[in-house]
């Protein structure tokens, strides 16, 4: 079971560990990208949950195939009561180990956006990955935005989440050429494949501890 790492971690490593909790809303890539590195042993964090809002998601049966917990927290009914949803993910985080003070969250193309109330609780906890290079492109259909300006490279962020959409602070990036036959179809194919490196890159690093945020600048410890 990838929920419990005791075949590599003696019981008071795991103690040590930090729990990670990821969202989704559909086809999971990312995430199934993060819980097969944590498989390899690349990553020392403790994947408790995956939690979707949407009962059909994709992601869901690859992270139960994975042996990881799932939940489905469906959003549809909580419309304009953005903070009430998102207690309720806060309390199923918590209920799963992934708390603000021993957790990590994923947002995996979790497709809302979260609240003021979360993002505080969960202080530079929250991590997102974006298919553009940020700040560049930033919110829906950045492989689409980046065709259609003509950019030459395009590529992929992890970031903290803040307040605002796609803007918190850059922990890893990676380019992408746009080549001139691209649609918006190759381009995500080429950028996702770049997505799956990068997105466990990131976790590992924080998991390591090996890295420093000052400011708006992440840095990279040896
Ligand atoms: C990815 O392109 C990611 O960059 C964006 O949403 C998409 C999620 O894909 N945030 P998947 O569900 O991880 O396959």
């Amino acid at each position: 079971m990838l929920t419990n790492l005791s075949f590599i971690l003696t019981s008071d490593q795991m103690k040590l560990l930090q729990n990670l909790g990821i969202l989704i809303s559909g086809r999971g890539s990312n995430m199934e990208a993060i819980l097969k590195a944590i498989k390899k042993q690349k990553i020392p964090i403790n994947p408790t949950i995956v939690i979707s809002n949407k009962p059909n998601a994709r992601g869901l049966k690859i992270a139960q195939r994975l042996g990881v917990k799932t939940l489905v927290i469906e959003s549809k009914n909580y419309k304009g009561k953005r903070v009430q949803y998102d207690k309720k993910i806060i309390s199923a985080l918590e209920q799963n180990g992934v708390t603000a003070k021993n957790g990590f969250i994923c947002l995996a193309g979790f497709m809302r956006i979260i609240s003021p109330y979360f993002i505080r609780k969960y202080k530079n906890r929250i991590l997102n990955i974006h298919p553009a290079l940020l700040p560049a492109y930033p919110g829906l259909d950045a492989q689409k935005q980046a065709i259609q300006n003509g950019a030459k490279v395009s590529g992929c962020t992890v970031h903290f989440v803040d307040e605002g959409i796609d803007s918190g602070p850059i922990i890893l990036q990676a380019v992408v050429e746009v080549k001139n036959n691209d649609t918006e179809k190759t381009l995500s194919k080429r950028i996702l494949e770049k997505e799956h490196v990068i997105y466990p890159e990131a976790i590992s690093v924080i998991a390591r501890k090996k890295i420093r945020l000052s400011g708006r600048r992440v840095r990279m410890l040896n």
